[in-house]
């Protein structure tokens, strides 16, 4: 195991305090008995067949899961709807329940209940169908946060077609891109959102990206700011227009178990992202069956709170699909968590009595940077558990989490899992595990988890290595949209056919509780997003006055991974502060502001093998100040001394 992950480790070890379930909780969860893990153990299929019929199936299912490794399917012959798994069957009891009470970042409210969420699906469903839009083909959908955009998704779940979201936060060309890789019919958009006080421009954005994408016929734009944009004669429909005259009444399709419901693109080590194709009935058992139990959710009387953005997974899962399936109650926020004030989000949870919330390490860590005077203005009462997604949550943000935003009485779940598995596959469950501070604990039941060696073999307690699953679940991704190849060779080749190999390193302690590590891979992580180094890297030597550069993801204290660019301008361009700041908006241009890079050192040369590669190994030593390891097979080796001082001098600012 590389440095790096020992000194994780090490810091991880640290903290060793324990929390058993408090007795109150447990009495009260959903899951309490620890027997539910050894049933599903004994018989997996027959444990996921309990959480699959928690759904409305038109048609059951004959088989409960064919695996041909590396393919595997679930719930053959069964037929379903997930819009009509969402909404439909809710509505006899529960018309009036509110799905999602709504927070625009400038201050407007909107409760949107199930009944009201089930006509303007069913209306916009039929809108689509006037488009042209037929079951098998792909949507677009490029919004902000706002309710319209579970409504998209969900009318195109109704029909049958696939839905592709792309992150607000994305460029026209990332935009594009995704529109081409899938060839989708329709784009669903907006004028524009909100975040920090700014009009985000997408409909701008749709203007460039539509340039080249031949596929697209209309594109429907929701006015969300009212801001006057440029429309398109025949291509753009307002969205307002449209609804307002279609018909309410639209059947839910029955569709195969395996039908594509959508395709959420994410970035791979190779500069083109990967569509993860996700199918309808595992992946709503999945996700369904995980927000229950991970969740403790009793649809009743929470107020759920996920507080990622849709365009990722995680809203994907755990803000339409999982929710919605369990009828319960959500909160969805349109904004920045410290606009106008840093106490954006308790002010939301004070005002409609959040119960769950579920957010991300580095919101955390900033909410630490921010003090806990912040949230020590509200009545946060109402909080009964809390959750953590999309990298390792460090021993200390974990407690301050509990301390300051749980009132030291709520557990925490850190949940591990992925775009390509869909659902949650490792985590406490609240009610039985004693949560240790750091860990993502055991696999969900149901989930064949391990820690292996490069050759496969186990490690057993105590030891670190290569997270695997050896079973597949039903949530998991079927393929990559148009490359099952590259499905085969990135996650199936490493252990064999048969072992999904996630990218992530891990550990298991001596009670055999996972500590998830970080990615193997060149994927950074930033903010709780996946970023590859080759994407940035591709990006900045598209700038015409960019010779070479390099690209690697060095620690960062709110952020998790920064991402420290170390460029070789060509001849004649001198590589200054300007420089710095036209490659950032460059990078802002081609992938979307995430990906800018933190710091950017200009270089003449970089570290080089013999053979002409460049050694990232050795600049991630430089990026985080510490000394170099190997560098036997170094050609040019007095340029790292170079790079070094230049380095040096740009940190230090980042506390
Ligand atoms: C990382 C987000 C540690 C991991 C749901 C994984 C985590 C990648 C955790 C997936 C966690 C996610 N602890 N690491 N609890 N959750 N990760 O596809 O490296 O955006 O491979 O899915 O995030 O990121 P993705």
């Amino acid at each position: 195991m590389d440095r790096e992950v020992e000194r994780t480790l090490e810091a991880l070890l640290d903290e060793r305090r324990t929390f058993a379930p408090p007795e109150a909780f447990a009495k009260a969860a959903i899951l309490n008995d620890p027997s539910v893990y050894t049933e599903a153990e004994r018989d997996p299929d027959a444990w996921w067949e309990t959480q699959a019929e928690r759904l409305d199936w038109f048609v059951r299912w004959e088989r409960v899961l064919e695996w041909e490794p590396p393919h595997h399917r679930w719930f053959l012959g069964g037929q379903l709807n997930a819009s009509h798994n969402c909404l439909d069957r809710h509505l006899a009891e529960n018309a009036d329940r509110v799905a999602y009470h709504w927070i625009g970042e400038p201050g407007e409210k909107r409760s949107v209940t199930y009944g009201e969420l089930h006509e303007e699906v069913c209306k916009l469903a039929n809108v689509l169908k006037e488009l042209g839009v037929q079951k098998g083909d792909r949507v677009a959908i490029y919004l902000p946060m706002i309710p319209e955009l579970p409504a998209a998704m969900l009318a195109c779940a109704r029909i049958g077609a696939a839905h592709s979201v792309v992150f607000g936060g994305f460029s026209a060309e990332s935009l594009r891109d995704r529109i081409n890789d899938a060839e989708a019919k329709v784009l669903i958009t907006a004028d524009g959102g909100y975040r920090r006080g700014d009009v985000v421009p997408l409909k701008t954005n749709v203007d460039e990206a539509l340039t080249a994408t031949p596929s697209i016929e209309k594109v429907v734009v929701v006015q969300r700011t009212g801001e006057d944009v440029p429309m398109q004669e025949g291509r753009d429909l307002v969205y307002s227009e449209l609804v307002a005259n279609a018909s309410p009444d639209c059947d839910a399709e029955a569709l195969d178990s395996e039908h594509m419901l959508y395709i959420l693109y994410t970035s791979g080590t190779t500069g083109k992202p990967k569509g993860i194709v996700h199918t309808t009935g595992g992946y709503l058992t999945g996700v369904s069956s995980t927000h229950r139990s991970i969740f403790d959710l009793k649809p009743e009387t929470d107020v759920y709170w996920c507080a990622a953005d849709i365009g990722w997974v995680t809203g994907h899962s755990y803000i339409v699909y999982g929710p919605l399936a369990n009828g319960c109650t959500s909160i969805l926020y349109e904004g920045a968590p410290d606009y106008p004030d840093k106490d954006r989000w308790w002010s939301i949870v004070e005002e409609y009595g959040v119960t769950i919330l579920y957010t991300a390490p580095t919101a955390i860590r900033t909410f630490m940077k921010w003090g806990p005077d912040f949230p020590r203005k509200h009545d946060m009462s109402s909080l009964r558990l809390l959750g953590s997604v999309g990298e390792p949550i460090n021993p200390e943000a974990w407690i301050w989490y509990q301390e300051f935003i749980g009132g030291g009485r709520t557990p925490v779940v850190d949940t591990w899992w992925q775009t390509e598995t869909g659902a949650i596959a490792i985590s406490p469950l609240p009610g039985i595990t004693t949560l240790k501070p750091g860990s993502a604990t055991k696999p969900y039941p149901g989930v064949f988890a391990d820690v292996v060696d490069e050759s496969g073999r186990g490690v057993g307690p105590g030891g670190g290595g290569y997270l695997v699953l050896k079973r597949p679940l039903p949530s998991m991704f079927r393929t990559i949209y148009g490359d099952d190849q590259r499905y085969r060779e990135t996650y199936f080749s490493k252990f064999g056919d048969d072992i999904y190999f996630p990218g992530d390193g891990a550990k298991l302690d001596d009670d055999g509780y996972f500590w998830l590590l970080g990615r193997v891979d060149d994927v950074m992580n930033i903010a709780g997003h996946r970023i590859s180094t080759y994407e940035v890297e591709s990006a900045l030597v598209d700038h015409p006055a960019v010779a070479e550069a390099a690209v690697v993801g060095r620690r960062h204290p709110q952020e998790g991974e920064a991402i420290a660019a170390f460029v070789t301008p060509k001849a004649g361009r001198e590589g200054d502060e300007d420089f710095a700041v036209e490659l950032r908006a460059h990078v802002a241009k081609v992938i979307g502001k995430i990906a800018r890079p933190h710091s950017i050192v200009f270089t003449d040369d970089l570290p080089k093998t013999r053979s002409g590669k460049i050694m990232r190994r050795l600049l991630r030593d430089v990026a985080e100040g510490r000394a170099l390891g190997d560098v036997t097979t170094l050609q040019n080796a007095p340029i790292l001394d170079e790079i070094r001082t230049k380095a040096n001098s740009l940190q230090g600012d980042e506390s």
